[in-house]
């Protein structure tokens, strides 16, 4: 190789360095509006949309949503925090996980709704648990005030 062309090698690649990182950085923190929001709209809402019951109806009668494919409704911010914080602390990690924090090292059945290809569900779980935070797939009885406040989920 030249040494013009060396010159030019590596200037490309500080270049690709510095944008990357720029990128990286300006992209910030994940929030429910910017990111999460998307990915439910996509992959989720045909089940837990507006049509949906609320967490309260759902356990009132599961058995009558399960046959008609509806799961509870995680079509605004508050319903989603339901099971990400809420009444149902955690029910979203233990669905969603790829089966890296299971006991079974099974994925949580609601991982395979995350996208069309397995790529696509690994990009998808990795926004999503950049947004949660302090992934675990605890109970909230079982957390502790640690763990709780390691979720951060936010809004915007
Ligand atoms: C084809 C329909 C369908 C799709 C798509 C779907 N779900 Fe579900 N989901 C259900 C049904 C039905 C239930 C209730 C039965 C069960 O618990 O497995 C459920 C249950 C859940 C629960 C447990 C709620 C609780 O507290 O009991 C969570 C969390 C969940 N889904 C998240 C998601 C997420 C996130 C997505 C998108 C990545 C998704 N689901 C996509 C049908 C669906």
């Amino acid at each position: 190789m030249g040494k013009t062309v060396k010159m030019a090698t590596m200037f490309v690649l500080v270049l690709l360095f510095v944008t990357g990182y720029a990128l990286a950085a300006g992209s910030g923190t994940v929030t429910y509006e910017k990111d999460v929001k998307k990915i439910l709209s996509e992959n989720c809402l045909s089940c837990h949309g507006s049509d949906a019951p609320t967490m309260t109806e759902f356990k009132k009668d599961q058995d009558k949503y399960k046959k008609a494919m509806k799961g509870p409704r995680v079509d605004t911010y508050a319903n989603l925090m339901v099971i990400v914080n809420g009444s149902d602390t955690g029910a979203l990690m233990r669905r969603l996980d790829d089966g890296k924090n299971t006991k079974n090292g099974k994925p949580g059945n609601m991982y395979t709704y995350l996208g069309g290809t397995d790529a696509e569900k690994a990009k998808n779980l990795e926004v999503i648990k950049k947004w949660v935070g302090g992934w675990t797939l605890k109970r909230k009885k079982d957390m502790s005030a640690d763990e709780l406040k390691a979720i951060k989920a936010l809004e915007k």
